[in-house]
């Protein structure tokens, strides 16, 4: 099949929600994708910031395999299995949490996150506290509850009536914080670096009166880290990076994370402390794929590889890097550089898709996060030299825009 063939097939029998580009991408190596003509392409989007190791790293391949030769991939969570339980040991101990809960992607761990606090404020005999406080440029997602915790009017407003009970601060503003908060809400939920909103960190007061907020009125405060979360930002938590040395002063309650968890493959992870977990009983939540053994074997390999502490510096030091040689290029156009680690946006005052689209052209793929902000969220495995090749071909294509 030619790629021509192969995009017809899909534009006939896949549901049209997404516009791609003009190519099949057949194979990857490292922090590089090839399709099927063989161009090669720098990957700058590692899967909407998931595959961290980048592709067809050994490790993960081996942990796929040693999953793959027991012939179990699933079991569903009625039973016991070893992964699952090794998983969520790794994750307590590389955390704040208690306890864990999995899941299969970013949107549901925030669903469940948010049936959690409900559970908790019913557990403190408050019937009525049902509210979620989350922020203007947030993105928690596509379902019924995180697309009500989703400002944005084009995700909205053609499947509406969403889960009721959502108020909207402004980001980054304490006081809009304290204005729409009271007893009537059970979790505060912000991504300490937001993502699809266009790559901006929140402020260390932002986080610490937050907590603050949440203790006041016996709230819970989540933490939406499926993107910024499990070492995207050179910190393992994101929310850690914003925190510096003070970071125990800005802990959550609940922790939500996805993306990156199992190197590719589904999953979703939803940590929270002793208090939390002793809100929920049996029955109360549940899922059929969820934590499986294969996802949460390789899962296991991922964290484990990630939470390294010599590895956490290399992105670190990759991001600091990234930032600079984006500030050194000479354009008009460029507005804004900012982010954390390998989470890192470049505001423009020109739209951002036209660049996307001309990039493919040289053999970079990149995306955005929002109307004119270039996101760079690449695998975290991404060599020095690579990112200054992905630096110098947006400075190209900005040098002609
Ligand atoms: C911060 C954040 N939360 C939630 C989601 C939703 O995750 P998923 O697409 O896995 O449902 C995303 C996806 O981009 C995200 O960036």
């Amino acid at each position: 099949m030619t790629s021509n063939d192969i995009i017809q097939l899909e534009q006939q029998y896949v549901l049209g929600v997404y516009s791609r580009p003009s190519f099949v991408i057949e194979r990857g190596e490292g922090s590089t994708l090839y399709d099927t003509e063989g161009n090669a392409y720098l990957d700058c989007v590692a899967g909407i910031a998931v595959n961290a190791l980048g592709y067809n790293d050994a490790g993960v391949n081996q942990a796929l395999s040693e999953a793959a030769a027991t012939g179990v991939f699933h079991v569903s969570n009625l039973y016991h299995t070893a992964p699952h339980a090794r998983l969520a040991q790794l994750l307590c101990e590389e955390s704040f949490a208690d306890k864990v809960h999995y899941c299969n992607s970013g949107a549901e761990a925030n669903e469940g996150a948010f049936k959690f606090a409900r559970r908790y404020a019913r557990e403190q005999g408050h019937a009525d506290k049902n509210d979620i406080l989350a922020f203007t440029g947030a993105f928690h997602g596509r379902t019924m509850g995180s697309l009500a915790a989703t400002p944005r009017p084009k995700y909205q407003d053609p499947f509406a009536p969403l889960m009721p009970g959502v108020r909207f601060a402004e980001f980054n503003n304490l006081t809009d914080a304290r204005a729409q908060m009271d007893d009537g809400v059970c979790a505060i939920i912000v991504e300490p670096v937001q993502g699809e909103g266009g790559i901006y960190p929140a402020t260390p007061e932002f986080l610490r009166g937050l907590r603050e907020l949440a203790d006041e009125h016996d709230a819970l405060l989540i933490y939406d880290e499926v993107q910024c979360g499990v070492g995207r930002t050179g910190k393992l938590w994101g929310y850690e990076t914003i925190g510096g040395d003070v970071g125990a002063t800005m802990t959550p309650d609940i922790l939500t994370a996805a993306k990156p968890l199992a190197g590719g493959l589904p999953m979703g992870a939803i940590l929270m402390t002793q208090r939390v977990a002793d809100a929920m009983h049996k029955g109360d939540h549940g899922s059929t794929f969820a934590g499986g053994p294969l996802v949460a074997h390789v899962a296991h390999h991922v964290v484990g590889r990630i939470a390294d502490p010599a590895f956490l510096a290399t992105v670190r030091a990759k991001g600091v890097r990234l930032k600079e040689m984006l500030e050194e290029i000479n354009s008009p156009h460029i507005l804004a550089v900012r982010g954390e680690g390998l989470l890192v946006g470049v505001e423009l005052d020109i739209e951002a898709a036209p660049i996307i689209n001309r990039a493919y052209g040289e053999g970079l793929i990149l995306v955005n996060a929002g109307a004119n902000v270039l996101r760079f969220v690449p695998p975290l495995v991404i060599t020095d030299d690579e990112l200054a090749h992905a630096v110098q071909i947006v400075a190209k294509i900005l040098s002609s825009s």
